[in-house]
């Protein structure tokens, strides 16, 4: 079993889309009590947005102490995606919509020692993956659709978290369920009360004056909420 997020506890990923890449260093630090960094890998096809490839990744590992968590917001993931195993990335996700092969991508990067997500945008539904949802780590229901940091949150979300985290519980699985998104301290106790135990927040964190602050508060509130 390669789940590095454990799923008994809950854990706080920001993401550093929104950190100042001028400053990539100093942003790291800033989040050093974190559990994860969770980096957005965006190609401007999948989405309409460009951020950076597996050697930024290298890059992020070699600099903190930190696991990364490679969101891959990419097209034709079976082929790209294991470039983010190798480059040293703790997990990686990829999207549905983007791989033809989801289970065979899924066995090749397990193979690579890496925990393994699988994402889902707001329009996707969960029902089509929960036979085959054993053969993942995590499950990424995206709560915003994906691209950009800093939208609001879609409310409509938290049924499709609360019928997945059902259907995990009942199968007797261990495979987290992560939002990304919107997610803030308005909005990380719906996330925790409908399943979810991993929590990506991008510009509640790197907006925030003191970012160790708000991670310990966003801890603290998906604590008291924890689904059980
Ligand atoms: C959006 C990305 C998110 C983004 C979240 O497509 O996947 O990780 O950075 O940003 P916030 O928390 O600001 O919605
Ligand atoms: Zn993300």
């Amino acid at each position: 079993m390669n789940a590095l997020y454990s799923t008994d506890g809950h854990y706080i990923h920001p993401s550093i889309l929104n950190a100042d890449f001028m400053r990539i260093g100093e942003e790291l630090d800033r989040i050093a009590t974190a559990d994860a960094i969770h980096a957005d890998v965006m190609d401007d096809h999948f989405v309409p947005n460009l951020t950076f490839g597996p050697s930024m990744i290298e890059q992020i590992v070699r600099r903190s102490d930190l696991p990364v968590d490679a969101h891959l917001m990419i097209e034709d993931a079976d082929r790209r995606a294991p470039a983010y195993a190798e480059a040293g990335a703790s997990s990686v996700t990829f999207h549905l919509e983007a791989a033809k092969a989801p289970i065979r991508l899924a066995r090749e990067l397990r193979r690579r020692n890496v925990a393994v997500g699988v994402g889902l945008r707001p329009a996707t539904p969960v029902e089509p993956l929960l036979d085959v949802i054993g053969e993942f780590d995590m499950l990424l229901i995206m709560t915003v659709e994906p691209g950009f940091g800093g939208q609001s949150f879609l409310e409509t979300m938290l049924p499709k978290i609360r019928r997945a985290r059902r259907a995990v519980s009942e199968a007797n699985l261990e495979v987290s369920i992560q939002v990304d998104g919107g997610v803030s301290r308005e909005t990380i106790e719906r996330c925790a009360d409908a399943g979810a135990n991993v929590f990506v927040a991008g510009s509640a964190i790197y907006r925030a004056q003191d970012a160790a602050d708000e991670i310990a508060v966003l801890r603290d509130l998906a604590g008291q909420h924890r689904h059980s």
